[in-house]
């Protein structure tokens, strides 16, 4: 039974602040800290700020944090902890919006996450399994951001995010490793190129270069797999375009040119010929179903993720199978706000083919909760930025855990 639930204000990796919740059963204590985007997508559940200009420049998170110690815990308090689902729905029913602006989905997803986490402990569980049961058993593969431009970096290259995926192996520590000397390796190539200024990092601990090219990022990617002494089949790249932050109400504008949607597919799938990309993420803005399916079909082998598009909601996700939009979605649980719901879209994307990748967002915190989760639904891949900071890196260190607690069960995802 929940006996107490109690939330504080605390700073995220941008040093902002955000909500964190704690969870006490008779047995078991859980607590959970809620991460924050900066690119983030219209349709998303909203992250209740308090708007007082003069603390934190408006961006505290006291109102959410009394909406859990006053609202959620009266209600929570002597329900069963194991009943996520029931009290995912509760804090639903009690905010009664269809974006959580009541409560803030910041309140809630806190608890959410700090209820899971109570019941496993009060099991004496972990969580992967906890949430996932005798399947939770595959590590995903982690597609880490090295290079970051867009709204993460202060440079001027429009695409947000350029990852590897290093797959070319059959277990999960060994590719952090391979992925983490590519890190190195890039960041040798960068610091003789452009100085030492030129390994400057940006909110997800991939190098911010001053860059404008797309192909130039590129090519810094593929010297650095080389330079690591690995090869295409060992390591491969991909995209996180976040197209809707470079969108101008009719065009794209990217490496100085203004495209539109059909160019800029024609620009994409260029790229797949150049390149060993594997992952295109918001190719376009977060309306264009149809770019999306166009690309889709063009680019069949290529996974096409939805993140903006989808923001890991059920009901736009449904449209996106049936315009056949994508073949892959991005989870992150503070887009919808619970973790039932977030679950309830891993499902739906699972039983129409798509792959799953579970993802951060810009600003994190020390909470680990995505690394479990991406385990407990068996997901393909895990974005949790590069293989630096410790908030990036609490989530593949997590996971280095849970690798070594499944032992001779656990298996490396083969994308
Ligand atoms: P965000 O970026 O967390 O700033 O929204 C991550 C992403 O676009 O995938
Ligand atoms: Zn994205």
């Amino acid at each position: 039974k929940i006996e107490r639930v109690h939330a504080r204000e605390i700073l995220d990796s941008r040093g902002n602040p955000t909500v964190e919740v704690d969870v006490y059963t008779g047995c078991g204590f859980g607590r959970a800290s809620v991460p924050s985007g900066a690119s983030t997508g219209t349709h998303e559940a909203i992250e209740l700020r308090d708007k007082e200009a003069d603390r934190y420049r408006g961006k505290g998170v006291l109102d959410a944090v009394d909406n859990v110690n006053t609202t959620l815990e009266s209600d929570l308090v002597g329900m069963d902890v194991r009943h996520q689902r029931g009290i995912d729905a509760l804090m639903i029913a009690l905010d009664g919006t269809d974006n959580k602006m009541t409560l803030g989905a910041n309140a809630i997803l806190g608890v959410s996450m700090a209820v899971a986490k109570a019941a496993a402990d009060s099991l004496n569980i972990p969580l992967y399994r906890y949430l996932g049961g005798n399947n939770a058993y595959n590590l995903p593969v982690p597609t880490m951001n090295v290079i970051n431009g867009g709204k993460h970096a202060g440079n001027d290259l429009a695409i947000q995010e350029f990852m590897i995926q290093p797959k070319g192996s059959d277990a999960y520590g060994e590719a952090l490793r391979m992925g983490a000397e590519t890190y190195h390796a890039l960041r040798k190539i960068l610091e003789d190129k452009y100085g030492a200024s030129g390994t400057n990092v940006g909110y997800e601990g991939g190098y911010a270069p001053p860059l404008s090219m797309t192909t130039d990022a590129l090519d810094a990617l593929m010297s650095a797999i080389d330079e690591a002494g690995y090869t295409e089949s060992d390591i491969t790249i991909g995209i996180d375009a976040a197209a809707s932050e470079f969108f101008e109400g009719e065009a794209y504008s990217i490496d100085g040119k203004l495209l539109d949607g059909g160019e800029l597919t024609d620009f994409y799938l260029e790229l797949i010929d150049s390149y060993p990309i594997i992952y295109i993420e918001d190719p376009f803005h977060e309306e264009a179903f149809e770019d999306f399916a166009n690309l889709t079909s063009e680019a069949w082998e290529t996974l096409i993720v939805g993140d903006d598009l989808f923001v890991t909601n059920t009901n736009r996700l449904a449209k996106g199978i049936e315009m056949g939009a994508a073949n892959a979605l991005l989870l992150k649980v503070n887009q919808i706000g619970t973790i039932s719901e977030a679950f309830d879209a891993a499902t739906l994307a699972n039983r129409n083919g798509y792959a799953v990748v579970v993802s951060h967002r810009s600003a994190e915190t020390e909470d680990t909760t995505i690394s479990d989760i991406s385990v407990a639904i068996g997901a393909d891949l895990i974005k949790t930025g590069a293989p630096a900071r410790s908030e990036r890196t609490a989530k593949y260190n997590q996971l280095l855990r849970i690798e070594e607690d499944l032992g001779d069960i656990a298996r490396y995802v083969q994308l």
